[in-house]
């Protein structure tokens, strides 16, 4: 297994008291796969992505194991984190301006990514190496004038660009694991679906795993070979993409997919289109028993009573009363 996540629990320490946001997350993901991790605002998807690259804010509280390659993440000292990240986990950002230094050309921070990529593989830096390397990257990324690329700031390029970018530059340091989170949420509908084109694109030339963080299920079905659905920082469900989408087992599922107008028909022809009632609950206040029961439909007294175990049903995992 590539990366193995084992009762990943986060909590923040805030003025209001401690927040447990992640509780007790159960993760495994193959080298190659591409894993949609979906959930309304608020359901913790930062939070994972975070904690895998370990990039939490000092107020978080981690507990638990997340391992790569066997390798445990959590145990690594800071200086050991910074050789980790790049090579081992990138991560793509959601506002793509914030992931390049904007005082320092393009050309600068991709020869930076070669040079980091060719000293950790135990190769001696060399700088026209490194220049090759980047321009083919850009080359891969579809810039049909690399040099012009190279020598330009950040802020003179557009945000499709940018993201773009970014990812030549996990082209060049090669990650075991890209981590995205919402990286295309700030940019125009057309160059979303290029941008996501070229990240199934890396997937399949690198055979690197994507975790792709995402409050748009049409989004992550579009892209993912697997779909993780986040509720209230607990997997609610887990499963080949294809079969969450059309036959979804968590209740909280297929609420989320009733609410997508081109989705809902796969749930059931006659299926109204309709936003989910209720809003997330607060994790200051988070009810007992399964956290998704105050807005469920099929809610039983059991649902209030006891939160339900992440159950393994054929190639589904799935947190329900319903189905223990
Ligand atoms: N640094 C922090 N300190 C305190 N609480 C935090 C912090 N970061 C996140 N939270 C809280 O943790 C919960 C989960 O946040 P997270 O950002 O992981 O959710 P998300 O699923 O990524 O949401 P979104 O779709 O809005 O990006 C939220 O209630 C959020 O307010
Ligand atoms: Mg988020």
């Amino acid at each position: 297994m590539l990366l193995s996540i084992r009762n990943l629990s986060v909590s923040y320490r805030t003025i209001y008291g401690k927040l447990n946001v992640l509780d007790n997350v159960d993760l495994d993901i193959d080298r190659g796969e591409i894993v949609g991790i979906v959930g309304e605002s608020g359901s913790g998807k930062s939070t994972l992505g975070q904690a895998i690259t370990r990039l939490l804010p000092p107020s978080a509280v981690v507990n638990g194991s997340i391992q790569i390659d066997g390798k445990d993440l959590l145990s690594l000292s800071e200086g050991e984190v910074t050789k980790y990240r790049g090579t081992s986990v990138f991560m793509v950002l959601q506002n793509p301006f914030t992931s390049l230094n904007p005082v320092k050309t393009v050309g600068y921070q991709l020869l930076e990514a070669a040079r980091i990529k060719m000293e950790r593989s135990g190769e001696k830096w060399n700088e026209d190496k490194g220049y090759e390397m980047s321009i083919n990257a850009l080359k891969d990324l579809r810039f049909p004038d690399p040099d012009v690329i190279m020598r330009k700031y950040p802020h003179q390029l557009s945000g499709g660009q940018i993201q773009r970018v970014v990812l030549a530059m996990s082209l060049i340091l090669k990650p075991k694991v890209l981590i995205a989170d919402e990286p295309t949420s700030a940019l125009d509908v057309t160059i979303q679906a290029q941008v996501v084109n070229l990240f199934k694109e890396l997937n399949k030339k690198l055979d690197i795993s994507i975790l792709f963080i995402t409050h748009d299920i049409s989004l992550a079905y579009v892209i993912s070979s697997r779909l993780v659905v986040l509720y209230a920082g607990r997997i609610m469900e887990d499963g080949d993409v294809e079969s969450v989408i059309r036959e979804p087992s968590h209740p909280y599922t297929q609420k989320l997919i009733a609410g997508v107008p081109d989705m809902s028909k796969f749930v059931s022809p006659d299926v109204k289109l309709e936003s989910i009632p209720g809003q997330p609950p607060s994790f200051m206040q988070l009810p007992s028993g399964c956290k998704f029961n105050p807005r469920c439909p099929f809610v039983m007294d059991v649902c209030k009573q006891r939160e339900p175990e992440l159950i393994k049903m054929d190639k589904r995992r799935v947190r329900c009363w319903l189905y223990e």
